[in-house]
């Protein structure tokens, strides 16, 4: 994984200057790219050190363009360490938007909820987050750029919560503050899994995110996690949980996430 090589490859078809965020699209959230103006995109498959993606409700691209008015780029699908991706590969991309100048990730997600009054569709602006993979993306020698020993009493953001809080509520959206728990799936977890995360201070739980955070803040960029809630987590209703559900209400709660995110950029 050279990241030289990815932006290379990336501003040879591609012309960024100096994009004000990167956006993380999660399952299903990938509408948003639709309100990317002048949008070019790259396929993962073309881009070194990416890998094609593989699960559905993830396009699998790069995308440059203009959103609310401001240049940004969007990832359009993941490297989940479910599929086998060794952690820091998953978190690459991250360095990639980065050293193409983007000082801001908006990471989003998709997760059941933890926190008993959560309901599917429901918002929640990521004010912390558990990493319960027992893994770290910046396992291995320093990465270039990065320190040995990253701080991570601020993993999410203050001033763009504060400023995505103020956008949903001019919007009239519903967003709520939580932790994230990222487990590596690929299995939804157990009802005992689910009260054990309840316990520990888990609002929603989810199989991606925590290794981008932590990249992401060893290389100093400001982060805005935003997570749709799209299931009751496991034991928390009568209803096996299915991915098919999961993209469904999405696809439902989308319009009012495009809508945060679009007005959180146009305020960068
Ligand atoms: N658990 C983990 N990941 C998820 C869930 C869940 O209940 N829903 C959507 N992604």
């Amino acid at each position: 994984m050279n990241t030289t090589e990815a932006v290379a490859a990336i501003r040879a078809r591609l012309e960024v200057h100096q994009p004000v965020a990167a956006i993380v699209l999660g399952s299903g959230l990938g509408g948003l790219a639709r309100r990317i103006e002048g949008a070019r995109r790259i396929p993962y498959a073309e881009i070194p050190g990416f890998a094609p993606s593989h699960v559905a409700g993830h396009e699998g691209a790069l995308i440059h363009g203009t959103l609310g008015g401001r240049e940004v780029l969007a990832l359009a699908g993941r490297f989940h360490v479910y599929e086998g991706h060794p952690m820091a590969q998953s978190a690459f991309p991250v360095r990639v938007v980065h050293a193409l100048g983007a000082p801001v990730l908006v990471l989003s997600n998709a997760a059941g909820g933890v926190r008993r009054t959560f309901r599917p569709g429901q918002l929640m602006l990521i004010r912390d987050q558990l990493n319960l993979t027992f893994m770290n993306p910046l396992i291995g020698p320093v990465g270039a750029g990065d320190g040995r020993f990253p701080d991570m009493s601020e993993p999410f953001d203050p001033g763009l919560r504060a400023l995505a809080r103020d956008v949903a509520d001019r919007l009239h959206v519903s967003v709520e503050d939580g932790v994230y728990g990222g487990l590596t799936g690929p299995t939804y977890e157990t009802p005992a899994e689910v009260r054990l995360l309840e316990r520990i201070g888990v609002d929603a739980t989810g199989m991606s995110t925590v290794a981008e955070v932590i990249v992401a803040r060893a290389i100093g960029m400001r982060v805005l996690g935003i997570t749709c809630i799209t299931n009751p987590a496991a034991g928390l209703s009568p209803h096996p949980i299915h991915h098919d559900e999961v993209i469904e209400v999405t696809a439902k709660a989308a319009a009012d996430f495009e809508q945060l995110v679009e007005g959180v950029v146009r305020c960068l």
